[in-house]
C-alpha cells in the first residue's frame, strides 16, 4: 500500500483506508503539552511515537476550532482556524508534517450541521454587524415566524432535549438547532452556505488534512416546507432527551435525501486529492445507512449499532452480519467514542447477571471488548480504537459536582458523556501524568497499571494485546486485500462462536459462557489469540498456550478471539 502521498496518489491504487486502522483522539484530553489541563495538538504530536508503536494508520482528531466550548468544540466560531488553546495553525502544520513522517495519516473532524452561535455569520445574521451583513448572512440558517398561536413554528424536538427552536427577541423569529440553542443550524438549501464550505475543505486538504469526520451527517439539509414530524406519543414528564425524540417519527428533520448532494460535492473535492470522506452516519439499520451511504456520497461511515448492543451472543451476531454488500466495505468499526460510554464498561454489566457485575478493568469487559474487536479488525471496512481502548480503559469516574457535558444531568447514557472523556493515563504522578494542572474535566485518579506507562512493555498488558492485534491485521493485509470484500459466515448463524472466513484467514470469537471449539482443518498457523495475549480472566498462560494442540480444532476460553491463516 503506497502511504501518505495523497495527491500524487493514482486512481487505480486501492483507497488507503480500506482495512485501515484508525484511533480517535478526543482532543482535550489526550495529551496536555503547554500544562495548563487542557489536551492540544502539541500533545499529539508528542505522542505520535506512541502512536505509531500502537501501529495506527490514520488519526481522527476531534474539533480543534475557535469555540466558546458550550459543546466542549463542537459548537464552531471559526472553521479556518485552531483555538489557542489547542495551538495555532502552525502547530497544525507540524503535526501532520510530523505524522506523515511515521507514516500517520490526519483527519479532522467537519462540523458542518451547524455553527457556534459566536461565528461571524451567526452574528451578523443576528443584526449585530450592520443591516448590510444581516441581509447577506440571515438566510445562512433557518429563521422561521413563530405559529399561527404563537411558540416554535414546528414540532421539532433536539438531540439534547426539549424545543429545536429558539426565539430571537429582537427579530420576533425563531431560529432552528437541533442540538444547543447556541449551536444555530446552518441553511444548507442556501447556495451560498455551500459554496463557504467548499473553500472550507479546501483550505484544510491544501494544508495536507488526509480526511474528514462529518460531524451529524444525517442532518444537514432539513425539509423544505419545514413540516412538523408525526408525533408518536405525548412526551411523557420527565422524559430524557433519547425519549423525548423517540416520541417522533423523524420524517422531517433529519436524513433527508438532499443532503448527498452535498456529499456527492464534497466527494469531488475530497477525489482530487485522495481524501477520505466518512460521517457520523447515526442510524443503526442497515436499510438507512445504505441511504446514507450512496456510491457517489461520502466513502463511508460509522456503524454505530455495536455502540448500542450488550454482550448477548445474537445482538453481537446480528450487528456484525446485518451490513452487507456493497455498504459491508464503507462501514468504519468503532465500539467505543466521545459519546457513548466506554464498550469494557457497556460489556461488564450483562442482562442475564441482573446487570449487577461490576465493571473491572482487568475484567471481563475489556476482554469482551478486545474479542468483538478481534472480530471487527478483519472484516472488510475500516477499524477505529477510541483513545484508551488500547489500555482496557472503563470510564473514568466524574464526581456530580464535576460533570461538564451540557446534556449530562438528563443523559440515558449513565453518566453522561464525561465518563469517556476523562484524561488519558499516560502513567503516575497526579493527574495520571496528563497534566501537572487540574484537568479541565475533573476525575479520579486512575491505577497505575491501567496507565500507557505501566502497560508498556508488560507481559500481557492490554497495550501489547492491542500492539499485537494491529500488527496482526497489518500483516495480514495482503490477504485481506486478496480476498477483497467477500465474507463468509462460518459459524452457522448460531451458539456462542461467531466465525468467518475472508480469504485465507478464519476469525473465531467465543461470546457465550464456556470454552468453546472452533474446527480449524489441518495446518492453520495462529495469527492472535486474545486469551494468550492479553490478561484474560478466565485464562492462565499456560492453559492458553495448551488450547493450541495440533489437530485441527482450537478451543476458546469465553469472551476470547483468535485469527489464523488457513
Ligand atoms: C456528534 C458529536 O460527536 C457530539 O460530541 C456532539 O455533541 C454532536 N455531534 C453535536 O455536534
Amino acid at each position: 500500500m503506497t502511504r501518505c502521498s495523497p495527491a500524487s496518489a493514482p486512481d487505480n491504487l486501492r483507497r488507503w483506508w480500506a482495512d485501515a486502522v484508525g484511533y480517535q483522539v478526543y482532543l482535550r484530553s489526550f495529551a496536555d503539552s503547554d500544562n495548563d489541563g487542557v489536551g492540544d495538538l502539541g500533545g499529539v504530536i508528542a505522542k505520535l511515537d506512541y502512536l505509531a508503536r500502537l501501529g495506527v494508520d490514520f488519526v481522527w482528531i476531534t474539533p480543534f476550532y475557535p469555540t466558546p466550548g458550550h459543546d466542549w468544540g463542537y459548537d464552531v466560531a471559526d472553521y479556518c482556524d485552531v483555538d489557542p488553546l489547542f495551538g495555532d495553525l502552525a502547530t497544525l502544520d507540524r503535526l501532520v508534517a510530523a505524522a506523515h513522517d511515521r507514516d500517520i495519516r490526519i483527519v479532522t473532524d467537519l462540523v458542518p450541521n451547524h455553527t457556534s452561535s459566536d461565528h461571524r455569520w451567526f452574528q451578523a445574521a443576528l443584526g449585530n454587524s450592520g443591516a448590510a451583513e444581516r441581509e447577506r448572512y440571515r438566510d445562512y440558517y433557518i429563521w422561521r415566524d413563530p405559529a399561527p398561536g404563537g411558540g416554535p413554528p414546528n414540532n421539532w424536538v433536539g438531540y439534547f432535549g426539549g424545543p429545536a427552536w429558539t426565539l430571537d427577541p429582537d427579530s420576533g423569529q425563531y431560529y432552528l438547532h437541533l442540538f444547543l440553542p447556541s449551536q444555530p443550524d446552518l441553511n444548507w438549501r442556501n447556495p451560498a452556505v455551500a459554496a463557504e464550505w467548499d473553500d472550507i475543505l479546501r483550505f484544510w486538504l491544501d494544508r495536507g488534512v488526509d480526511g474528514f469526520r462529518v460531524d451529524v451527517a444525517g442532518g444537514l439539509v432539513k425539509d423544505e416546507h419545514l413540516r412538523s414530524n408525526p408525533q408518536l406519543q405525548a412526551i411523557p414528564p420527565g422524559a430524557s432527551r433519547w425519549e423525548q425524540w423517540d416520541c417522533f417519527e423523524h420524517l422531517y428533520d433529519v436524513f433527508q435525501p438532499e443532503s448527498q448532494d452535498v456529499f456527492r460535492r464534497w466527494r469531488t473535492i475530497c477525489d482530487r486529492y485522495g481524501a477520505f470522506l466518512h460521517g457520523e452516519t447515526y442510524h443503526l439499520d442497515p436499510r438507512g445507512m445504505d441511504d446514507l451511504l450512496p456510491p457517489d456520497g461520502m466513502h463511508g461511515g460509522y456503524w454505530f449499532a455495536p455502540m448500542h448492543i450488550e454482550w448477548e451472543p445474537a445482538a453481537i451476531r446480528t450487528t456484525l452480519r446485518a451490513p452487507t454488500g456493497d455498504l459491508a466495505e464503507r462501514l468504519l468499526w468503532a465500539m467505543s467514542s466521545h459519546d457513548m460510554p466506554r464498550a469494557p464498561t457497556r460489556f461488564a454489566l450483562r442482562s442475564d447477571a441482573g446487570s449487577d457485575q461490576p465493571a473491572a478493568p482487568d475484567g471481563w469487559g475489556a476482554a469482551r471488548t478486545l474479542a468483538f474487536n478481534v472480530l471487527a479488525a478483519f472484516l472488510p471496512g475500516t477499524f477505529v480504537l477510541y483513545q484508551g481502548e488500547e489500555l482496557g480503559l472503563i470510564d473514568g469516574e466524574v464526581a456530580v459536582a464535576d460533570k461538564l457535558d451540557p446534556v449530562g444531568p438528563d443523559s440515558d447514557v449513565g453518566a453522561g458523556r464525561d465518563g469517556c472523556r476523562t484524561p488519558m493515563p499516560w502513567g503516575d504522578g497526579p493527574h495520571n501524568g496528563f497534566s501537572d494542572t487540574e484537568p479541565w474535566l475533573r476525575s479520579a485518579q486512575r491505577p497505575y497499571v491501567h496507565t500507557a506507562a505501566a502497560q508498556d512493555g508488560a507481559a500481557r498488558s492490554w497495550l501489547e494485546a492491542y500492539r499485537d492485534l494491529l500488527a496482526a491485521q497489518r500483516d495480514a493485509r495482503h490477504d485481506l486485500e486478496t480476498a477483497g470484500a467477500t465474507v463468509t459466515w462460518t459459524d452457522g448463524g448460531e451458539g456462542p462462536v461467531i466465525s468467518y472466513r475472508r480469504g485465507r484467514l478464519v476469525v473465531a470469537a467465543n461470546v457465550g459462557d464456556t470454552a468453546s471449539e472452533v474446527p480449524l482443518g489441518d495446518g492453520a498457523t495462529l495469527l492472535f489469540d486474545s486469551a494468550i495475549a492479553c490478561r484474560h480472566p478466565s485464562a492462565a498462560p499456560s492453559d492458553a498456550s495448551a488450547q493450541h494442540a495440533p489437530g485441527g480444532v482450537d478451543l476458546l476460553p469465553p469472551a476470547s478471539a483468535a485469527v489464523w491463516r488457513i
